[in-house]
């Protein structure tokens, strides 16, 4: 039975046989110290990474690269580290903006981060997933002065002026799937404007039907401006387990390299 009020799988598809079985193997490994029990690499254990990477690569159907890759302690502390590493809510960062209806948790770790309720924009979304046009209105009308010169202070290098937080493939509450020209056009509007892309990917792997269209993370890669503007939040907890509480993002190297947890 699922428990639809807090979105809790049913304990039949828990395994502690295999969980058990698996960190017994782990456990028994010759370098097993250093590997699980030693501070290791700011991004996570190299041999998960790499594992991660073949595992993905097959499932998405398109190529992983283990440098692109950092483990997490799952999507929503890794969203909390994310705003903290990235956004500077009182002074740069203006806007917060939300797929509308949204994953409502999400609120109270982007209050926690700093952002207060008046720089949260919904941003209303149909069956082809989040309104990308009503998104650009919102964008130029705050960012551009009447000539469409640019009201934003490029002093702040390392942080966004704005930030998106999505589901874009089967997106909570609603399921809708973001379409293919609204990711082109989404990425490139955020690399124009500095807005950074959080993509909660955690069902991306729960398609049934079909190929699940390209990650948004992966129009970033293809992108030719150097500014990384997407990162993908993923979790094994739709796909294993969420008391483990163990997850990944993915993103250009010098996203990944800012976010490795020390
Ligand atoms: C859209 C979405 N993101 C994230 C999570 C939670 O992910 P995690 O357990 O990795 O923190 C959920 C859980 O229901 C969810 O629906």
């Amino acid at each position: 039975m699922i428990n639809f009020l807090l979105g809790l799988p049913s304990l039949d598809l828990l395994s502690v046989d295999l969980i058990s079985r698996a960190s017994q193997i782990a456990y028994s490994l010759p370098n097993a110290k250093q590997r699980l029990l030693q501070y290791n690499g700011f991004t996570g254990d190299r041999d998960f990474l790499e594992s991660l990477a073949t595992f993905l690569t097959k499932a998405y159907n398109d190529t992983v690269k283990v440098e692109h890759l950092c483990s997490s302690p799952g999507a929503s502390l890794m969203l909390e580290h994310m705003l903290t590493m990235l956004t500077r809510p009182q002074t740069v960062t203006r806007f917060a903006f939300f797929q509308n209806p949204t994953y409502h948790f999400v609120f109270r770790i982007f209050q926690e981060c700093g952002f207060s309720t008046d720089q949260f924009v919904g941003i209303p979304e149909d069956c082809d997933g989040l309104d990308v046009d009503y998104l650009e209105t919102f964008i130029k009308e705050h960012f551009e002065h009447d000539d469409g010169s640019s009201t934003r202070d490029n002093s702040h290098g390392d942080f966004y002026d704005a930030v998106l937080y999505c589901v874009p493939t089967h997106a909570n509450p609603s399921s809708s799937i973001l379409s293919k020209e609204r990711r082109e056009k989404l990425v490139t509007l955020a690399k124009q404007y500095n807005v950074l892309i959080i993509c909660d990917d955690v069902y991306d792997l729960l398609t049934y039907q079909g190929v699940a269209p390209q990650r948004l993370v992966a129009y970033d890669f293809a992108s030719k401006s150097d500014r990384p503007v997407v990162i993908s939040n993923c979790s094994f907890s739709k796909i294993l387990a969420p008391g483990l509480r163990v997850g990944w993002v993915e993103a250009q190297e010098a996203l990944v390299k800012r976010l490795g947890l020390r």
